[in-house]
């Protein structure tokens, strides 16, 4: 592709566009394997979630990386569904969790169905991914992806557990962010590059590079739950109303005076929240400078994913994949 067509596009779909035969396989391979012979509720939920589209990131992360790594065998298309299916996984249950109603511009599967059908279908895609992840036959992607499964259910239980505690810090922010959604980013890009036998520094170097774009990502989604609209696909103040602490509130919180201390109190605390409180919380965020510390926290993010990348050999694919860590907060400017 040449780089007037590459500069017209949206990073990600200049990626897809760069990707394209290569997805063609992995959406195929998971239409397969999203099936069930024996269990109808099965399909009718994973077609209603995986129709729905979504940006496929995460896969298109491992087949660039395995590309640029030089790999020239089938098994990247095995790891990058197999990502996409614990992330599809992990979105079923987390919709459960947060009690969310919209995703994908869609009604969720748990408001269609039922919590129990979410539960019981985000089960089986994450045994369908441990299936697939095997099938490689290479004990260290194997350990990657595994690992990365475990951290994630690690990061949304933390979370869980963050969530009401107004003495929750950045810190712990940045453990819930780094385990919920960077680990899955840093496993695509890692398993990537070790199933392509890329020399270590370069593993690295893509490890470093998910795993900041990840912590990006999430700091521009927890900005968009206050800042979005319809554009996101999902509902605004969802984590308000979750009580949630996520960057831009532990920021308010943190310069919060006596009375604003009160409002934090009765409403991510105790959660009495009255009409009207999403509008006073985002006054605070604003007062505050809350949101924009937040942008600036996920541009310094994005800033050290695309460092990580000059320790690759250049290429078009390395330049997409600069041009997506833009791209993660471009959303938020
Ligand atoms: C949503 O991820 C979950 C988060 C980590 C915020 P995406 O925004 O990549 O979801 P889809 O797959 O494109 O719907
Ligand atoms: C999503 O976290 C991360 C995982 C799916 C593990 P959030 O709950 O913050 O994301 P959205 O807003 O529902 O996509
Ligand atoms: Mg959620
Ligand atoms: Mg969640």
């Amino acid at each position: 592709m040449n780089l007037e067509t590459r500069s017209r596009l949206k990073p990600q779909d200049a990626l897809s566009a760069a990707l394209a035969s290569e997805m063609a396989d992995v959406n195929a391979l998971i239409q397969k394997r999203m099936a069930s012979k024996h269990a109808p509720r099965i399909p009718e939920v994973t077609a209603h979630l995986v129709n729905a589209g979504g940006k496929r990131l995460r896969p298109m992360l491992t087949l660039a990386a395995a590309r640029i790594c030089g790999y020239g065998g089938p098994y990247h298309i095995h790891l990058a569904a197999t990502v996409e299916f614990i992330h599809t996984a992990t979105l079923l249950h987390d919709d459960v969790v947060d009690e969310s109603e919209k995703r994908r511009g869609r009604p969720t599967a748990n408001l269609l169905w039922d919590n129990k059908s979410s539960v019981l279908v985000g089960d089986y895609l994450f045994a369908r991914a441990f299936q697939l992840m095997v099938e490689p036959g290479n004990l260290q992607v194997l350990e990657i992806l595994s690992n990365a499964a475990a951290t994630i259910a690690e990061g949304e239980v933390l979370q869980l557990t963050a969530a009401q505690d107004l003495s929750t810090s950045e810190d712990i922010y940045l453990q819930v962010v780094r385990g919920k959604t960077a680990a899955l980013f840093s496993a695509a890009t890692e398993a990537g590059a070790v199933i392509a036998d890329a020399p270590e520094a370069h593993v690295k170097a893509l490890f470093d590079y998910g795993d900041a774009l990840g912590i990006a990502f999430q700091m521009a989604d927890d900005l968009l739950d206050y800042w979005g609209g319809d554009a996101t696909g999902k509902n605004i103040g969802d984590d308000f109303r979750e009580r949630k602490l996520t960057l831009p509130l532990i920021k308010a919180v943190a310069k919060a005076d006596e009375s604003e201390r009160a409002f934090w109190k009765r409403t991510i605390e105790k959660g009495k929240q009255e009409d009207g409180d999403l509008e006073e919380a985002l006054l605070l965020l604003n007062k505050h400078g809350a949101l924009e510390d937040t942008r600036q926290a996920a541009l310094d993010w994005s800033d050290k994913a695309r460092a990580a990348l000059t320790a690759l050999p250049p290429s078009d694919l390395r330049d997409m994949l600069d041009d997506l860590a833009t791209y993660v907060v471009a959303r938020i400017n």
